[in-house]
């Protein structure tokens, strides 16, 4: 387990960007695994700025809200369209369809499409305050794959600040599951601010619990945490 402490948020963004940059340069077909929400907008502001030729990868993001289209503005495939394949060439991208007739389907669709692709090389997360790695909350299965899963309350609270109102955020998503991130052969979490610190804790010193969905990366031969001083400072050697 490799814990990277930065300064700021955007030394974080950079010593992510490093870490793909040198990846694409040892494979450039990588098979990457992405996040959205607040923490990688940095991270992907470096890649559009780096333009790291992404034009043989192919990407996975970990999740996409069920109900929203790939046109709505807070749909999981805007975002990845607004902040980052917009902006540079990509090989292949994809995102699960959160208008899936049939989720189930749909994520055994994604998991056939990433073990087409090789599995995920490298994988980035982000971590919900409750300790959710893509939309895995408190409880999931540490063998779970790709499936439809309910939002907890903490999560659609933390995602409000993004949609008009709360009522508006989708009660669901279609996520990869514990055990499709964690087959990753390389994971990268990247945690900012001091609204994760309590949770980074726990994720990298507390018990591997399935209460505390991140805890199970303690278990991953090859995790790295990136974290900004804030997010760090409940950790013990802090
Ligand atoms: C989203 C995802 C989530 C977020 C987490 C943190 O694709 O996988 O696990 O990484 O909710 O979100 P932010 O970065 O907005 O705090």
């Amino acid at each position: 387990m490799n814990i990277v402490i930065c300064s700021d948020y955007a030394e974080l963004s950079a010593k992510a960007a490093d870490i793909l940059e040198a990846a694409l340069k040892e494979k450039p077909n990588l098979v990457i695994g992405f996040p959205t929400g607040g923490t990688p907008v940095g991270f992907y502001e470096e890649i559009v700025k780096r333009q790291l030729d992404l034009s043989q990868a192919t990407a996975f993001n970990l999740d996409e809200y069920i109900g929203l289209a790939a046109d709505h503005d807070q749909s999981y495939h805007y975002y990845m369209r607004h902040h980052l394949y917009n902006h540079v060439k990509i090989g292949k991208w994809y995102v699960p369809d959160g208008t899936a007739a049939d989720p189930a389907a749909e994520g055994e669709r994604y998991e056939a499409l990433i073990k087409e692709a090789g599995g995920i090389d490298l994988m980035f997360l982000g971590i919900g305050t409750n300790g959710h790695i893509g939309f895995n909350e408190p409880g999931s299965s540490f063998a779970g794959r790709t499936q439809k899963t309910p939002l907890a309350e903490a999560t659609i609270e933390a995602n409000a600040r993004f949609f008009a109102s709360k009522a508006d955020v989708p009660t669901e998503a279609i996520s990869m599951g514990i055990g499709t991130i964690t087959d990753a052969k390389r994971i990268v979490l990247l945690a900012s601010g001091p609204t994760k610190a309590a949770i980074m804790k726990a994720t990298i010193e507390g018990p591997v619990t399935e209460e505390v969905p991140a805890s199970v990366l303690q278990r991953h031969p090859d995790v790295t945490f990136i974290l900004d001083k804030a997010a760090a400072a409940e950790l013990s050697n802090e």
